[in-house]
């Protein structure tokens, strides 16, 4: 099978591709905007298989339109996408013509090309806020910021595609708060500007690339007052891709976490013994447009899919030390 992935030079995409590549050609589009060519080549050095790989825009429907038709695409998963809570508040714009305009036009040419499989990188970020697990059927609309104001609409427009075409094969998966990297150390998250995550963070300021960490908020109703949030490794998050393209069926929305929640300061403890380093860290004021907690049910995936995440903290803070370091050698 031809599978596209928009944005697949990105953290997330260039993960699944390693996984996607043992059993289907890979052909990706990114418009580097947070990426470059290096990944491209260290997924071919990690998979020692080929991938097909176009600098475009999603928003350019001719570009798009020309990509699908060559390469007989018959699924594509989008990936490809502003993820800035922060800048969304600054730039809510960029984030509606980049995020919204995108997946507009690539729905155009999907149905001009006749593609019939479509899976949506979503995000916990759709859910309304909620200090106990969510699942599939819990409340969405969460409008605290346009980055999460995107995912909530493009999730509707799926909907309403979905239900005057039921010939297509649409899935979202809501990824909760992925963090690690590829065993190699050659793949990791690794954003082209200052990072906005957590996990990114933690290891600068283990490194010493910035001096200290800012936790956001220390009076949240949780155990140490940090903000909780469950943690998935990339590669479980991989894993549970492929199960979700093989399991395609009308319109399906799966949660992908672990169910359990961490505080920040746990993950900086985890980190700091998981890889015998120091974090300096500094309490700061509440972050806008951030919960107290995001923590998953992932039951349905489980139950649907046979999908399980099985990777702990601890290895998720050694994979990303371990990428920190190989990119400083
Ligand atoms: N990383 C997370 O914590 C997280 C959590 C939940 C959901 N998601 C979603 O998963 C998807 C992938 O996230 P990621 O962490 O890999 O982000 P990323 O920034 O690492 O990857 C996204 C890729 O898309 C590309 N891109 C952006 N706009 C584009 C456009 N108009 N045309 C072509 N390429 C474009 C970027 O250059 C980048 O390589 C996003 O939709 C994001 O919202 C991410």
């Amino acid at each position: 099978m031809a599978i596209l992935i928009t944005g697949g030079a990105g953290y997330i995409g260039s993960h699944v591709a390693i996984n996607l590549l043992q059993d289907n050609e890979v052909v990706i589009v990114d418009n580097l905007s947070n990426s470059d060519t290096s990944i491209i080549e260290k997924i071919q050095k990690i998979t020692n298989k080929p991938v097909k790989f176009y600098k475009a825009d999603i928003r350019d429907k001719n570009k798009l339109k020309e990509i699908l038709e060559t390469n007989n695409i018959e699924t594509i998963l989008h990936c490809a996408a502003l993820k800035s809570v922060e800048e969304s508040i600054e730039k809510p714009l960029e984030y509606y013509d980049n995020n919204i305009g995108g997946i507009i036009t690539l729905l155009q040419v999907m149905q001009e090309v006749g593609v019939k499989n479509f899976i949506f990188s979503s995000s916990a970020t759709v859910y309304s806020e909620s200090l106990e697990p969510v699942n599939e059927e819990s409340k969405i609309g969460n409008s605290s910021n346009p980055y999460a104001v995107t995912k909530v609409m493009t999730e509707e427009i799926l909907k309403d595609l979905a239900r005057v075409n039921p010939d297509l094969n649409i899935t979202i998966l809501r990824y909760f708060n992925p963090i690690g990297a590829h065993e190699s150390g050659l793949l990791g998250d690794n954003p082209k500007f200052v990072p906005t995550n957590l996990l990114p963070l933690v290891a600068k300021a283990a490194s010493g690339e910035i001096d200290s960490l800012n936790v956001f908020g220390d009076d949240y109703p949780t155990r140490d007052g940090t903000a909780i949030r469950d943690y998935i490794h990339i590669m479980d998050l991989s894993d549970g891709h492929i199960l979700a393209i093989n399991n395609m069926n009308g319109f399906k929305i799966y949660n992908f976490g672990t169910g359990t929640g961490s505080t920040v300061l746990e993950v900086i403890k985890e980190f700091e013994k998981a890889n015998n380093v120091k974090v300096p860290y500094k309490i700061v004021g509440r972050r806008k447009g951030d919960f107290p907690v995001s923590v998953c049910d992932a039951t349905k995936a489980q139950e649907e899919l046979g999908w399980k995440a099985k990777k702990t903290l601890t290895q998720m803070c050694k994979d990303t030390w371990n990428f920190e370091k190989s990119k400083q050698n």
